[in-house]
């Protein structure tokens, strides 16, 4: 099998999200069933990728031609050796001519203190996850202290001061719970140099989706413009995309530093340029978001497996990826697979 990520639609993958755990520290309601009911068992310890297989794994997709990897969840900052994690990327970085494009997508309640630790690494781009900006409904969505909230935004600020890191934030609306503070969003781009991201609720096994619940991208673009006209503001305008492979579609308030985006994953699916794999906490390659096959490499590693053959497995994975969706119809087909299954592995985007 040809070893480089192209799949058999010709699309590169260059793109790799690490997912290091898949405990989180919050339970935010969109994550979660309908009766809040948690489902889902955590990976045990043993069954998780080591930082050491990790360090391997991230080498070896390197070679193949990844040049941009994103640590996700669970929540990545949950994981005692995060730091250890953070220095070996580091290093593996410091190796390269081209440095690596780095980010983590994190819900910040942890992460204030390791900023240092990500400087270090050249970990730039932090994406937050931040789905309202007033304390009170924190309880309601996330399903923690309401003091959390404000060290959520605490971290939110020192990494939005610091020029080294790139700032997102990305905010699930979901249809009387949040969809109220499109505005308040919308402002913080007035001076905070910050991507303000609305994201279309997507359905995961167990996960409470529901058609009714889904802010579809139309709507969102229409209460921003609404917003800015009920402020005697000029409309936001189009911006093109950073890179063709981004998922979110960008506009800017003239004169404003910051820029909003909105990513239409429901109703308007990005398929067509997809870069991405992602491995899962225990180890499996997946070739799609939505893919119902995984890879298993840490057991590969773990039974001595030498590079050469670990190249095979990843290159098969590329070579079964659907044209989109992991084969589905379209997303909302994704829903049909049924709430009540079991969730065995937290599908965090
Ligand atoms: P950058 O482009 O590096 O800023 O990050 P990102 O947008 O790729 O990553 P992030 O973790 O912030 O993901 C934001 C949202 O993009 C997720 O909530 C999903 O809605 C969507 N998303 C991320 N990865 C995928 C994917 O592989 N497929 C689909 N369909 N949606 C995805
Ligand atoms: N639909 C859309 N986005 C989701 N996220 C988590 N679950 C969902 C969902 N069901 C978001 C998180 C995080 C990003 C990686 O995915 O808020 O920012
Ligand atoms: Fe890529 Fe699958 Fe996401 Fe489509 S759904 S963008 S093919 S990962």
């Amino acid at each position: 099998v040809d070893p480089s990520l192209v799949d058999t639609f010709g699309r590169r993958h260059s793109y790799l999200r690490v997912s290091l755990t898949d405990r989180c520290n919050l339970k935010c309601r969109y994550c979660m069933p309908e009766d809040g009911e948690e489902v889902f068992t955590p990976t045990p310890g043993g069954k998780v990728l080591t930082a050491q297989e990790l360090k391997r794994l991230l080498r070896l997709f390197v070679r193949l031609g990844v040049r941009k990897v994103r640590l996700t969840g669970g929540e990545p900052t949950t994981r005692g050796d995060f730091a250890q994690i953070m220095q070996d990327i580091g290093e593996l970085n410091a190796c390269l001519d081209e440095p690596l494009s780095l980010g983590i997508t994190t819900n910040g309640v942890r992460l204030k203190k390791f900023l240092p630790q990500m400087r270090a690494a050249g970990l730039r781009n932090v994406n937050l996850s931040l789905d309202t900006l007033q304390a009170a409904k924190f309880p309601f969505l996330a399903g923690k202290p309401l003091d959390w909230h404000a060290r959520i935004m605490d971290s939110m600020r020192a990494v939005a001061e610091e020029p080294f890191f790139n700032l997102k934030l990305n905010c699930v609306l979901l249809k009387g719970a949040n969809e109220d503070e499109v505005g308040a969003f919308v402002d913080l781009t007035e001076s905070l140099p910050v991507e303000v991201r609305f994201l279309e609720f997507m359905p995961f096994d167990g996960n409470a989706w529901s058609a009714n619940r889904l802010v579809p991208q139309a709507d969102m673009i229409e209460s921003v413009q609404n917003h800015l006209a009920s402020r005697g503001l000029p409309a936001a305008s189009r911006l093109p995309p950073d890179s063709l492979h981004d998922v979110a579609r960008l506009w800017q308030v003239p004169g404003w530093v910051g820029r909003i985006g909105v990513i239409s994953s429901m109703t308007d699916a990005f398929c067509g340029g997809c870069n991405r794999l992602r491995i899962t906490a225990n180890g499996e390659l997946r070739n799609c978001l939505f893919g119902e096959q995984g890879w298993n490499l840490l057991q590969e590693m773990r039974r001595g497996v030498p590079d050469d053959e670990i190249i095979g497995t990843i290159a098969e994975a590329v070579q079964r990826k659907h044209a989109k969706l992991g084969g589905k119809r379209d997303m909302f087909e994704l829903n049909e697979r049924g709430a009540k299954d079991e969730l065995l592995v937290c599908l965090c985007p």
